[in-house]
């Protein structure tokens, strides 16, 4: 497989063309980006561990039967996906409150949600992703109705599966966002990545912070604290 152009740069990944139509790599940057790119900074190790982390838990997600992009780990920082077209919009599960959510609705924090609640939000930057409805996607083509009843299934199927995963080895799956697109079979296919920047993650008995929360409040030891989670998940870095 051979790296070709760059497709894509991210915050935190950049995404290149490969030799195969079908194929992309991830590479995951040491940029570590917050409030929508207005803190930015490079932290030691991140993309290897992202992309180990990522790869480690996508493997986890296929062997329950939910279908990924992941093919397979290429380099420490480097992952070979399939090429999806992307479907602009976020979709993010709350198991405990926390973030936007009591920002919002002023809601204390780490309030248990039952049932879970499920959200939408809007891939725009420049618009600091606003939250939407299945009306606003269906009303503005980002989605079909089929492809949303999709996203939220599949969406709550990882949330049986990760919160499972998280609770064996201590620490409570407090909320995650995750991206979907469509291959070229017309499938639903989980995108993007699942990794301590996109999740809350904390520990079940000190409830101490062990994700992406870490560097927005400047809490420190940010990779450290990743490395723990994957160590605690059984994969070690
Ligand atoms: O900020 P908020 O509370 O809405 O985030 C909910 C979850 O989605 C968090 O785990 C956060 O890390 C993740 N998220 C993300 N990328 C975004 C927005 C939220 O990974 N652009």
């Amino acid at each position: 497989m051979e790296k070709r152009d760059e497709l894509y740069r991210g915050k935190a990944k950049t995404v290149y063309y490969t030799d195969d139509s079908d194929k992309l790599i991830l590479h995951f940057r040491n940029d570590t980006s917050a409030f929508d790119g207005e803190k930015i900074e490079q932290l030691d190790r991140k993309g290897e561990v992202n992309n180990k982390f990522n790869h480690f838990i996508m493997t986890k997600l296929e062997e329950a039967g939910i279908a990924t992009q992941v093919e397979a780990l290429v380099s420490d920082t480097e992952s070979l996906v399939k090429k999806l077209d992307m479907i602009p919009v976020e979709c993010v599960v709350r198991n405990l409150s926390a973030g936007s959510l009591v920002r919002r609705l002023g809601v204390e924090e780490g309030k248990e949600l039952s049932p879970p609640i499920f959200e939408f939000f809007l891939k725009n930057d420049a618009l600091h992703d606003p939250m939407v409805n299945d009306y606003h996607i269906l009303s503005f083509g980002w989605a079909t109705e089929s492809q949303i009843a999709q996203m939220k299934a599949l969406t709550f199927k990882v949330n049986s599966v990760l919160k499972a995963l998280f609770d064996e080895a201590g620490m409570l799956l407090v909320d995650y966002k995750l991206e979907f697109g469509v291959d070229k079979d017309g499938n639903i296919v989980l995108g993007d990545e699942f990794t301590p920047d996109g999740c809350r993650l904390w520990d079940k008995e000190t409830r101490k912070k062990m994700d992406k929360d870490r560097f927005r409040q400047g809490l420190g030891s940010v990779v450290e604290t990743y490395i723990e989670v994957a160590e605690r998940l059984g994969l070690s870095l």
